[in-house]
């Protein structure tokens, strides 16, 4: 990376493409490699607070409350950078970086080996969904990058939350994670936290909204709606998958459905490390199309940020007329 390579790297969320956040030539190649929308900033990845330190105009209160209680860990925030940073290739000019400090003993090696900041979006071409394993990126990126660093399957399996707690008394949470307001609220008591539609307003990047798998994948209400004419693949929970009767799983059964059971919504931990995975197996299939059976993600942290991952890459499924 100090020659200006991109590497792939593991990290606690997701696999990120790695390169120097103040070489202007590597930054290109991230976004050259990604066919990434010039104007979409990267997420710049720091060894520890002090380092962080070094590059913002400076960690207001709630942030260094949060930064002190989850990083390194999922979570990513926004800060003012100072003028004339030299962060701002990597930010696409802009005056805000988002920065984290992630779990991940290898990467943050790396950091700190190379003692600059290192920038990382998702490993993934641009509108495909992130890459939780070495096989992901590699199936994806191998011919156009200089390496893949393989550190196993990613622990937490979904990007991280990002904030916006430059203001004390209101957190934005301006992308939905492993942590959550609730586990905000624990260590910010006083503060108000919002969530929803503030990100679109406050950053360029999230104008880009919808990911997919290769496999266009419809959300169905029941399972009676699958029409017949190619083979299909159907995505549901273990407890989804608990609740249909007898009957009907000998129907999926006859009617030659590939059934992908996502996990149990007992233990989200699991299934959130799981779900891009399943993406993944799916797109192996190569089906025409797959389906997911509707579901209520609940009210956690993950059960949100779940919600909000399978909202990015499901369409309504409108059944043929016939
Ligand atoms: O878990 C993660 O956050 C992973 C790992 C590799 O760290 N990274 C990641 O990066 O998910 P990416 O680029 O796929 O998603 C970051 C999001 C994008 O929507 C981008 O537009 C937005 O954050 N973003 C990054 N820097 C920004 C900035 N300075 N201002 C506004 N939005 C920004
Ligand atoms: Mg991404």
């Amino acid at each position: 990376m100090q020659e200006g390579k991109v590497v792939a790297v593991p990290t606690e969320t997701v696999y990120g493409l790695a390169a120097d956040a103040l070489n202007p030539s590597a930054i290109a190649k991230v976004f050259e490699v990604k066919n990434r929308p010039a104007d979409n900033p990267l997420i710049c990845h720091f060894s520890s607070m002090q380092h962080v330190q070094q590059f913002v105009e400076k960690i207001p209160v709630s942030t260094k409350v949060l930064m002190k209680s989850f990083s390194p860990g999922p979570i990513s925030f926004m800060l003012d950078l100072p003028q004339n940073s030299p962060l701002a290739f990597a930010t696409c000019g802009s005056a805000q970086v988002i920065g984290r400090i992630p779990a991940n003993e290898i990467f943050l090696g790396i950091i700190t080996q190379l003692n600059r900041p290192v920038a990382a979006p998702s490993a993934n071409t641009s509108g495909r969904v992130s890459a939780t394993s070495a096989q992901m990126v590699e199936e994806d990126l191998k011919e156009k990058i200089s390496g893949v660093v393989d550190g196993g399957i990613c622990s937490v399996g979904i990007e991280s939350t990002i904030v916006d707690a430059r203001d004390e008394q209101n957190i934005f949470i301006l992308r939905p994670g492993r942590i959550g307001e609730k586990e905000i609220q624990r260590v910010l008591p006083s503060a108000k936290i919002l969530s929803g539609k503030t990100f679109e307003q406050t950053t360029p990047g999230t104008k880009y909204r919808h990911y997919s798998p290769a496999t266009p994948l419809f959300s169905l209400d029941t399972i009676e709606m699958i029409d017949q004419e190619n083979e299909v693949a159907l995505l549901l929970t273990q407890d989804q998958y608990n609740g249909i009767t007898d009957e009907q799983k000998k129907n999926l059964v006859s009617r030659k459905l590939q059934v992908i059971i996502l996990g149990s919504m007992k233990n989200l931990d699991e299934l959130a490390r799981n779900f891009y995975q399943h993406l993944f197996q799916l797109d192996h299939l190569n089906l025409q199309k797959a389906f997911f059976l509707k579901n209520d993600w609940g009210n956690s942290s993950l059960g949100k940020a779940l919600q909000n991952r399978m909202e990015k890459i499901i369409q309504d499924y409108v059944p043929p007329a016939n």
